[in-house]
């Protein structure tokens, strides 16, 4: 590699990585020839998965490309920090310093238009015509894999982002049911009974702060309802509307009932917690359920489950899934194999019973699922199907940054309406 190169990366990461924990990360080491290596021996990959469950989960995606190519070597270069926000800050100083890893772990529609607006992620049309991969998917699964009718990315599985995990031993011993169809303010009423019994009625552990933006985000669309929430991204339903201004006084009262030190715990500290009865609920999405699992916890009984509450039966897409980049690309012949050991549904399904997600493809065998993602998996097909905002799927990774941003600052200051007016701006400049 060229020396000039080289110093342009170190900095880049060393600017990075001053924010991030690394773990086996190469990114000094050469990426290849500009225009890209076709090697078969060796497979760098980037995600955010860290967590017990995550690393488990995402040991069987290794395994199995390691199976069907005999002698790879996998770099499994994760960034810690749920959400991913770091490991996607440290992924950008790569990109823009032409080091990329071979592939990296993102979000579709929304998250995957801005790598595409960018030019960073390859065009996979071939790859899914070969093997017509769309039709083994659900047709707004498929979808969310293109930008302007090309596929750029490859999916893994599907999480759902707006479920409220309980402890059922909490919630008995202060006489109180939560019951999806009661709405928040039937939640509300719910966890200020709690209180009441006194114990803490919610945990949340947003060290990173993806955990209240989804939260919030959970809040928002059980208050303007599945359709409304949409129109919210196409600019036809407005962030200044009073049912927002009702889920911001309702996620102040949250907070309110929440862990002090919310801000200095991560998310799955917190559903642990929640667990192990220092609280009676926590919002996360059903990577949770996975978590919980890897903790030895019990279904049904350390932990239960109900959606969200809301006036409907909403379910927050928060999709997974791999690209390559572009330009650069070290190692293209094991990239190629990786994507397509993601697509093979028993990987599918293994990968699913480690992480708490339901398999993307339709082709997948769940019965040997949960209970809980059976039940996922159901709602998935019926539920009126949004997508995550916190989670930049919804729309641009940018505005996911700028409603991210307008989190942590109200976390800090509580005042709705500069929430709301802020959103409101940014919703008018940057989605035209
Ligand atoms: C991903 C999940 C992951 C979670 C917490 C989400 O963005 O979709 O796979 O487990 O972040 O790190």
């Amino acid at each position: 590699m060229r020396v000039q190169n080289k110093l342009k990366i170190s900095m880049a990461v060393a600017a990075a990585a001053s924010l991030m924990t690394v773990t086996g990360c190469s990114a000094n080491q050469p990426a290849g020839s500009s225009t890209g290596g076709s090697g078969t021996d060796k497979l760098e990959i980037t995600s955010w998965w860290t967590s017990g469950s995550e690393a488990d989960a995402l040991n069987v995606l290794i395994d199995g490309v390691k199976k069907t190519s005999p002698g790879l070597s996998v770099d499994n270069a994760a960034v810690s920090g749920g959400g991913g926000a770091n490991a996607r800050q440290a992924l950008a100083a790569r990109l823009q310093a032409g080091s990329p890893p071979d592939s990296w772990q993102l979000h579709p529609a929304g998250q995957l238009k801005s790598y595409v607006d960018g030019g960073q992620v390859a065009d996979l049309t071939d790859l899914w015509t070969q093997n017509d991969w769309a039709s083994k998917l659900p047709k707004d699964v498929a979808e969310a894999q293109q930008v302007n009718g090309k596929y750029y990315t490859v999916p893994i599985g599907v999480h759902r982002g707006n479920v409220l995990w309980t402890n059922p031993a909490v919630l008995s011993k202060a006489n109180v049911k939560i019951d999806p169809a009661s709405g928040v303010d039937g939640l509300i009423t719910a966890l200020k009974q709690v209180q009441a019994s006194g114990t803490t009625p919610v945990c949340l552990g947003d060290k990173d702060i993806f955990a209240s933006a989804e939260l919030l985000e959970s809040i928002i669309m059980s208050r303007t309802g599945a359709e409304n929430y949409k129109k919210l991204f196409t600019n036809e339903y407005s962030f200044d509307a009073p049912e927002m201004k009702q889920a911001l006084e309702d996620y102040k009262t949250i907070l309110s009932l929440s862990n002090k030190d919310h801000s200095a715990i991560t998310w799955d500290e917190a559903v642990k917690k929640m667990a192990n009865g220092s609280c009676a609920v926590s919002l996360m999405g059903d990577w949770a359920y996975g978590e919980l699992l890897n903790a030895k916890k019990t279904p049904g009984k350390d932990f239960a489950w109900v959606t969200f509450p809301g006036k409907e039966d909403i379910f927050d897409y928060v999709g997974d899934g791999f690209s390559i980049p572009a330009n650069n690309i070290p190692h293209a012949d094991a990239a190629k194999a990786w994507l397509t050991t993601l697509m093979d549904p028993k990987i599918q399904t293994e990968f699913a019973a480690k992480k708490g997600s339901i398999p993307a493809v339709t082709n997948a065998d769940i019965s040997t699922l949960s209970q809980y993602q059976q039940e996922a998996a159901k709602s998935f097909a019926k539920a009126s199907v949004v997508s995550s905002l916190a989670h930049g799927q919804v729309t641009t990774a940018e505005f996911a940054q700028t409603y991210a941003d307008a989190v942590s600052t109200f976390n800090g200051s509580g005042n709705i309406d500069a929430f709301m007016a802020s959103m409101t701006q940014a919703q008018k400049t940057q989605l035209k």
